[in-house]
């Protein structure tokens, strides 16, 4: 049967409405509505009816490719296997198998050998760039701008569809409290309103219009809570709440499938007891009911077989059971569903129709995709070979580079530099070409990003005077082993701090590997690894004129540098352009202007440590219990960030006027507007992020402190100011108690600054 006969034939075949469909749904106005039958799914329905219970079971079945791997391998995978498996109908997707001639030459044998052709989706992590890498998720949030996010993830999804992919695990859109779980740097950082807009934004741009060949699917992961793993430990488990579960973690999600993200994935771990795989309540309960989702739900890596060693499942047939029950839609390489799912029914533990269900759900996929059309469709020599790597892509990730830069500190102008001044340039990651990439690089060229001491010479037009003064690393660094931080090889000091003693101003590039943040790289300690600040107190000794770069893919604490460094320049892992942009910041070419998105801690024993907590019983201590110890705090720390969220400087400076608002009070569906001027105070022009947050003082439950409700990034020439004016509609009044959305009757605070402590407040009323 050919492509052709299977669409001809779906005009005759009966409709079969999804069982999950017709659930009930909550009346909560900010959820989607769940649309009319689609095209895409009447097809799908119409394949279905085509298949058999075995067919439809490969539907469900993920392998990884033959050639890279991003998981530990499984058990019983072998390759001959897989292969019969793709002929035999019983592969509805892969992943990992990248380049347009591997992608072709499976898709081949998917739809050259089964009987009912259907071709495969091809996965893969594009989670901040194909061959041309943008920032990390988490530095690149720290632009504000949805815009470039948007077109960010665009390039990424150009060039992955030009190499054969159909579909990233993209965006990570699970809100980071703790800086020690590694993978925050896929985020959008701690806050779950910023989180659900850049989940919007990075949608957007994967998928554009689904079926152009230039875009690819989504996926919003990991469904949900991933991030509160206890103690930043990774896989670890978690205990979350339903306040903190719909105010705070799911946010994001609802944005993301209000968008129309294509799928979802689910994760490794479990809220309090119950693995998130495995999970009714996530996946059928609020996914598929309450938000009418009508996209796929793919497992994460051999989460279903996990089942086993959470101890819910005594065997992977039982595993396959419990996450089909619950709504897990697709096996990733797991091998649970593919083994056992056709004995499952026929031995009554699961119902065909739930089969059908998530069978329905990939092909429509495949269809909103094109596959069916054209299984080939992104598989183009030519596309690939003129897409990748492209200047004007790198003209995008350099921009994205500049807007993610926060400068932390700049004592007495210490920046911009000055062409004139001497400079050392210092650090294990000054000249390095491959940190600066990232962590989940996709099909990067190692060692391709710009430096730098590279992006300094091209600015100065000189050769800068470099000393590497230690190793960050001992080897290789690689994606799948664990990092070998130097601690011991300080030969390379000496010679840096003779260097910096000759120098006007001392650049010292210092942070973080980039393998170690990102999957499995979590820390217990999250200051500048190895000796680096060893190196950095000895320069330091020299000559205190120090401007410190830092590249990491986490928040780190950075007491002793807050301290005694004239200039801190957050650089995070930028990508391709790092050191162009990295240089035009040194040199005022480009005026920062990023703000960070996750509070830096003052030591690790703070976190988790984010804006946006609760007051307690016992905020402070004042009046007559001034000294006494009974408020929450810490007696050997201050409790605030040392670098709070929404915090980041310009070579400007800006000043706020006051509020003013367009009523006192307000309905409780009716909406306020809040209006304040912004000036541009210095001689240069740069651009600010206004942020507005909000406090809603008595409730039902306990609400925040501050919360983010708006934000604007605006362009302002030096003595310009303008007005700004943000919308609070009752989805920003509201929240959720105990699942249901309520906007409650009462005052508010209402703040509008430069970060979330500086700001200005003003008050209103719900009635
Ligand atoms: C495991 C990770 O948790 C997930 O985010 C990723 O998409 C898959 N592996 C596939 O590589």
């Amino acid at each position: 049967m050919n492509h052709k006969f299977i669409i001809g034939a779906l005009a005759t075949v009966a409709l079969t409405l999804s069982i999950f469909s017709c659930e009930q749904k909550t009346q909560d106005t900010t959820s989607p509505t769940p649309s009319s039958i689609s095209e895409s799914t009447r097809k799908a329905d119409s394949v279905l009816a085509l298949m058999t219970l075995q067919e439809k079971v490969g539907q469900l079945n993920q392998y990884n490719g033959f050639w890279d791997v991003t998981g530990p391998t499984p058990a019983g995978g072998d390759e001959k296997k897989k292969y019969e498996d793709i002929k035999n109908g019983r592969v509805g997707s892969m992943l990992n198998v990248t380049s347009v001639e591997r992608v072709r030459a499976a898709q081949k044998v998917a739809v050259e050998n089964s009987r009912l052709k259907i071709p495969m989706v091809f996965g893969f992590d594009v989670i901040h760039g194909y061959q041309t890498m943008m920032p990390i998720p988490l530095a690149e949030s720290c632009s504000w701008n949805l815009a470039l996010m948007e077109q960010s993830a665009a390039v990424a999804a150009d060039e992955a569809s030009a190499a054969g992919i159909n579909w990233t695990f993209a965006p990570m859109v699970d809100v980071g409290r703790d800086a020690r779980w590694g993978r925050v740097m896929e985020g959008a950082g701690e806050d779950p309103y910023l989180g659900a807009r850049a989940a919007e934004a990075r949608i957007k741009g994967f998928q554009g219009e689904l079926e152009s060949e230039k875009t690819v699917a989504a996926c919003a992961k990991h469904f949900a809570g991933y991030a509160f793993a206890e103690s930043g430990r990774e896989y670890n488990t978690t205990e979350i709440g339903l306040n903190t579960l719909h105010n705070i973690v799911l946010p994001p999600f609802k944005a993301a499938a209000k968008t129309g993200c294509a799928t979802f994935m689910n994760g490794f771990h479990e809220i309090s007891g119950t693995p998130v795989t495995a999970s009714r309540f996530l996946q059928r309960d609020i996914l598929k009911g309450e938000w009418g989702y009508e996209g796929m739900i793919v497992s994460d890596w051999g989460s279903i077989n996990e089942l086993r060693k959470h101890g819910i499942a005594k065997d992977s047939a039982h595993a396959a059971e419990i996450a089909l029950n619950a709504g897990s839609d697709m096996d990733m390489e797991g091998h649970c569903y593919v083994n056992y799912l056709e004995q499952l029914v026929e031995s009554g533990k699961v119902d065909e129709k739930l089969i059908d269900d998530a069978a329905r759900r990939i092909l429509k996929l495949k269809f909103e995709l094109g596959l069916f059309e054209d299984p080939y469709k992104y598989c183009s020599e030519e596309r690939e070979k003129e897409t990748l790597g492209s200047e004007k892509h790198l003209d995008i990730a350099t921009q994205a580079a500049r807007e993610s830069i926060v400068l932390l500190k700049n004592e007495s102008n210490t920046l911009p530099l000055k062409k004139e001044q001497s400079i050392a340039v210092i650090g294990p990651l000054a000249a390095d070409k491959d940190s600066p990439l990232g962590s989940w690089r996709g099909k990067v060229i190692p060692n391709s990003a710009v430096s730098v001491v590279e992006g300094i010479d091209n600015i100065t037009g000189k050769t800068s005077s470099y000393s590497q003064g230690c190793k960050l690393v001992e080897g290789e660094h690689s994606f799948i082993y664990e990092v070998k931080i130097n601690e011991t090889d300080k030969t390379g000091i000496k010679e840096a701090v003779s260097l910096a003693k000759t120098k006007d101003v001392v650049v010292m590039v210092l942070g973080e590997d980039c393998f170690q943040s990102g999957e499995g790289r979590s820390r217990t300690e999250i200051g500048l690894p190895g000796l680096q600040l060893e190196l950095l107190k000895a320069v330091q000794k020299v000559n205190p004129n120090i401007v410190l770069v830092l590249m990491n893919g986490r928040p780190l604490t950075l007491s002793w540098e807050a301290e005694n460094i004239p200039a801190i320049v957050e650089a995070w892992h930028l990508g391709s352009g790092s050191g162009t942009a990295i240089a035009e910041v040194l040199f005022g070419a480009y005026n920062p202007s990023g703000k960070l998105t996750m509070s830096f801690p003052r030591n690790v024993g703070q976190c988790p440590v984010y804006y946006n907590i609760k007051n307690t019983g016992r905020p402070s201590a004042v009046g007559h219990d001034a000294g006494l110890v009974f408020h929450s705090h810490f007696i050997d720390s201050e409790k605030e960030a040392l670098f709070p969220f929404g915090f980041g400087l310009s070579y400007s400076t800006f000043e706020y006027g006051d509020i003013s608002l367009s009523a006192k009070t307000i309905k409780s569906d009716g909406t306020i507007t809040i209006s304040t001027t912004v000036t541009n105070t210095s001689e240069v022009a740069g651009e600010e992020v206004a942020q507005l947050y909000i406090r809603d003082l008595v409730s039902t439950k306990t609400r925040p402190i501050k919360e983010l409700k708006g934000f604007e990034k605006i362009k302002l020439e030096a003595g310009e100011s303008q007005s700004i004016s943000f919308d609070l509609t009752p989805s920003e009044l509201g929240y959720y108690v105990d699942g249901k959305f309520v906007v409650e009757p009462g005052d508010f605070e209402v703040f509008v600054g430069t970060n979330s402590v500086d700001l200005k407040k003003s008050t209103f009323s719900v009635n």
